[in-house]
Order: structure tokens, then C-alpha cells, then sequence
């Protein structure tokens, strides 16, 4: 019952970390701290009760990874988390997401061989979908050229797995994260956005609290409702959850294949106006913002379909927008109070 998370620091990685100890498995976190916090292990051990191994280590660094898989020799599952992130920084300097993003896991995927370690989730994205015609998006849309080198590592990485099962043991779950926010009931654990947030949850929090002046809403001429972009909002502890069923849908052995997708989202669409009016409701804060002009690469609309993750691995998203809002929001005055003290 020994699981390796590696990016376990991360945003999502902490929140599954959690979410693995209170299914009653030993967690081993590695993560090289580039874009998290080492006290995050602290607060998981706060919310569950018990303290996961850590372990600071590059994926990069095939001795490092070695090491921790003699240290941890029951090790029999593997969450890969650990990749960079950032869509823009990723068309300014994209051998950096090539180099991690794609080297990483090939460098985890050998030595998973080497040690005949069988069970893989990985972290993909609904960005591989690009702009879809039909919606909600099945795992059956076709999957095309990506709009960023970011989006194409997740492509390039999702090939790579279904290769690399075809000719070994290795059984793969990639889950297709539709747009994860929210933060931990507690409000111990969230997003720890670095500089200027990128996304849109972290930009409304961090407006309300005073750190930004206030939110451009990119665009209000497109063709949907309310004339703003849609997008499918799932909580990170639901998607955190995915996560669990996944090793346990692949230790169980009801699979026919052993490359597997699934779409995690909530198969709601919401638009930013919604977004903003879910979080004036739940915080009683009016939102100063503003009407901007479209960011350059945004989607239209996509929301999915996630019967697939429903009927075989018996997951489906249990929170609703409000309640993304609310714990979002919980956690940014947490960050104020922290900087307080
Ligand atoms: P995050 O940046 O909070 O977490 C990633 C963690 O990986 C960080 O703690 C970082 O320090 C670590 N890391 C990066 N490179 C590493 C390396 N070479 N060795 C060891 N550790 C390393 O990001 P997140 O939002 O938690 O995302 C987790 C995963 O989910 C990523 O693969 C991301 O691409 C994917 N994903 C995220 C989103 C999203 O909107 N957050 C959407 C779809 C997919
Ligand atoms: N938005 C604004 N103002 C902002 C920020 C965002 O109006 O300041 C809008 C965007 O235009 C978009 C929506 O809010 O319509 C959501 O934007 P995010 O940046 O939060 O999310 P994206 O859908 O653009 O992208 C996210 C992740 C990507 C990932 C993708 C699909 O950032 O890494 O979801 O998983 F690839």
C-alpha cells in the first residue's frame, strides 16, 4: 500500500497526498521544492494525523529517484505530479517544459521498469482536446496539435505512456484535469500562485484580499451566454479523490486495456461572469473588476463528460462551484493571516 507522489508539495499533489493517507496508504512524497513549500508537509500531517515520508529530490536526477526507491523498497504505486506548469513561460522557454516535463517522466519510466513497478497515474490535461466543435468533450474527442509547448508535453507524455505499456507491465491511468481550484476544507493546504496568478480563481482571491487592484475579465464578445469564455471548474479535493481510484482501479485489475483516460471535471460549464458572481455570493465581497480585451490562445468553451470516470472508477465530483469559491477563499485569508504573523 506504498504510493510515490512525486510534485507531493505541489497544489493538487498535497491535496491527493491527504486524500491517499485517509484511504489508509503510506504516502512517500518527492518533489524538488522549485514551485512549493517544504511546510506543506507540516499542514498535511496537521489535516490527516500522520506525517507522509518526504524526501527533497529532481526527477531529473535518476541517481536522487534511485535512491528513494531503495530507501522505500514497498513502493508499488506511482502519482506523477511533478512537471512545470506555466502556459506562457512555456512558449517563451520551451526546452525548459521539454526538459522536465517530458525528461522527467521518461527518466521515472526507467526506472519503474528497472524495478517492475506496474501502477502509473499521470497528470494530463483537457488542453489536449484544444478548441473542441461538440460539446461536452468525451475521452473520445480527438486529441489535437497543441496550443503550447506546455499542452504538447502533456500529448508527447500521454504517447510516451501508451508506448512504453504496450511493450511492458506498466498500466497507466492519465486523467485529463478539466480546470482544478479551490483549496482543503481546513484551510491548511492551496495554491501557492508565484508572482502574478495566470488563473482565474487565484486572480479573484487575490483582488478581494487586496493584492491586485483589480481582475480583467478577458473578453465578453464571445459567442456563449453571457458573451465570457466557459470552462469546467472541478475542486481539487474531488479531483484529488480521482487520483485513489485510479491506483485502485488499476490494482484491482479491471482493466482491458493498459493505457487508460479518463476526463475529471464536473460536466458544468461555467462562464468568468459566473465564477465572479459564485464568489461575491459566497464571500459577501463585492469583486472590483473590469471588461478587458480576449488573451491571445483562450478556448472558447469546453466542459466534459466524465460517465467514463463515473461507470470505471466509480469517481464523480461531489462539490459545486460555491463550494470552490468558498474554500478558495478560505485559504486566501489563511496566506493574509500567515504573512501576519
Ligand atoms: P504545482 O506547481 O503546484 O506542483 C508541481 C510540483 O512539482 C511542485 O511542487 C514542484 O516543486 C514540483 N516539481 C516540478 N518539477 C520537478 C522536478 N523536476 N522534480 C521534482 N519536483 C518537481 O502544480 P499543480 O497545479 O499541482 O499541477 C500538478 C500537475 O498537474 C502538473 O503536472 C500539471 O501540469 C498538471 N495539471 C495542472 C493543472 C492546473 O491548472 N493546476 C491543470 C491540468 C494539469
Ligand atoms: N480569465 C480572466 N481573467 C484572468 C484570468 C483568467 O478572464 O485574469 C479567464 C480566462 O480568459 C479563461 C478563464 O478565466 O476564460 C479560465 O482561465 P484560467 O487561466 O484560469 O484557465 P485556462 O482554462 O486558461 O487554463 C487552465 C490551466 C492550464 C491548463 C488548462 C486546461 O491554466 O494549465 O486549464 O487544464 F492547461
Amino acid at each position: 500500500m506504498e504510493v510515490l507522489i512525486t510534485g507531493g508539495t505541489g497544489y493538487i499533489g498535497s491535496h491527493t497526498v491527504v486524500e491517499f493517507q485517509q484511504a489508509g496508504y503510506d504516502v512517500v512524497v518527492v518533489d524538488n521544492l522549485e514551485n512549493s513549500q517544504a511546510d506543506v508537509i507540516d499542514h498535511i500531517e496537521k489535516i490527516t494525523g500522520t506525517r507522509p515520508h518526504f524526501e527533497i529530490g529532481d526527477i531529473r536526477d535518476k541517481q536522487a529517484l534511485n535512491n528513494i526507491f531503495e530507501m522505500y523498497p514497498e513502493i508499488k504505486h506511482v502519482v506523477h505530479f511533478a512537471a512545470y506548469k506555466a502556459v506562457g513561460e512555456s512558449v517563451q522557454q520551451p526546452l525548459k517544459y521539454y526538459e522536465n516535463n517530458i525528461g522527467g517522466t521518461i527518466n521515472l519510466l526507467e526506472i519503474l521498469q528497472e524495478r517492475h513497478i506496474q501502477n502509473f497515474v499521470f497528470s494530463s490535461s483537457c488542453t489536449v482536446y484544444g478548441e473542441v466543435d461538440k460539446l461536452p468533450v468525451t475521452e473520445d474527442t480527438p486529441v489535437v496539435k497543441a496550443m503550447s509547448p506546455y499542452g504538447n508535453t502533456k500529448k508527447i507524455c500521454e504517447e510516451v505512456l501508451y508506448d512504453q505499456s504496450k511493450i511492458s507491465n506498466l498500466k497507466v491511468v492519465s486523467l485529463r484535469y478539466f480546470n482544478p481550484v479551490g483549496a482543503h476544507d481546513s484551510g491548511l493546504i492551496g495554491e501557492l500562485p508565484v508572482g502574478i496568478p495566470n488563473n482565474l480563481a487565484p486572480f479573484i482571491t487575490q483582488t478581494a484580499i487586496g493584492k491586485r487592484q483589480s481582475l480583467t475579465v478577458f473578453g465578453n464578445d464571445y459567442p456563449t451566454p453571457d458573451g465570457t469564455c466557459v470552462r469546467d471548474y472541478i475542486h481539487v479535493v474531488d479531483l484529488a479523490k480521482a487520483h485513489v481510484k485510479a491506483i485502485q482501479f488499476l490494482m484491482h485489475g479491471k482493466y482491458h486495456d493498459h493505457f487508460n483516460v479518463f476526463n475529471i471535471g464536473t460536466g458544468r460549464g461555467n462562464s468568468v461572469l459566473e465564477v465572479i458572481e459564485s464568489f461575491e455570493k459566497v464571500s459577501g465581497q463585492k469583486l472590483n473588476y473590469k471588461i478587458g480585451p480576449r488573451r491571445e490562445g483562450d478556448v472558447v468553451q469546453i466542459y466534459s463528460a466524465c460517465e467514463k470516470a463515473t461507470n470505471i472508477l466509480g469517481w464523480k465530483a461531489e462539490r459545486d462551484l460555491d463550494n470552490c469559491m468558498e474554500s478558495a477563499w478560505k485559504w486566501e485569508r489563511h496566506l493574509k493571516d500567515l504573512s501576519k504573523s
